[in-house]
């Protein structure tokens, strides 16, 4: 990934994050489902920043890029001892970002988006579609290939989050 941000940066070569990443590569080798990787987080990023700016969003370039590059690391976590991985991603997560040099209250915006990745954005938070939380959970399942998808029958994912052509009508 190339970036201009020394903050990006940071978290790219923390040791931290190298390492839980490479735990998840090792745990994924052979895995027949979505992988957790760089390929995934950069689409995630891809989509994510594509979605803020069609939406006039006000969210910082670099708290999609940080948000994207975390959101899954704790999935290495979730393989050795059942933590569920968002909850990982923000424990590890609140150290990286720390170390990279975000403030606190950027860095409260980047945990809470990645603590609430799998879920739908309640339709009482303000600006919903404009936060960061909400176009981080929209990106992350838009950025699965459901509909080309060699796995789909085994998939746990129900029908209704799989990403299909449908996938804009109210989601
Ligand atoms: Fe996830
Ligand atoms: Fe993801």
């Amino acid at each position: 990934m190339i970036t201009e941000s020394q903050r990006i940066a940071s978290i790219l070569s923390n040791d931290l994050y190298k390492s839980n990443l490479k735990s998840i590569e090792e745990a994924e080798s052979d895995r027949i489902f979505c992988k957790h990787d760089m390929e995934h987080f950069d689409d995630v990023i891809k989509i994510a920043s594509h979605m803020a700016k069609q939406n006039h969003s006000k969210v910082n370039s670099e708290w999609i890029y940080a948000a994207g590059l975390l959101h899954d690391i704790g999935r290495g976590r979730e393989y050795t001892d059942g933590t569920p991985h968002d909850e990982a991603s923000v424990e590890i997560a609140r150290v990286i970002l720390k170390e990279a040099g975000f403030r606190s209250y950027e860095r409260l915006i980047i945990l809470n988006a990645i603590r609430h990745h799998r879920n739908k954005t309640p339709r009482f938070l303000l600006n919903r579609e404009r936060s960061l939380r909400s176009i981080l959970n929209k990106a992350d399942k838009l950025s699965r290939k459901c509909y080309e998808c060699k796995a789909a029958d085994l998939c746990y994912w129900p029908m209704e989050k799989r990403n299909r052509e449908d996938y804009f009508e109210d989601r």
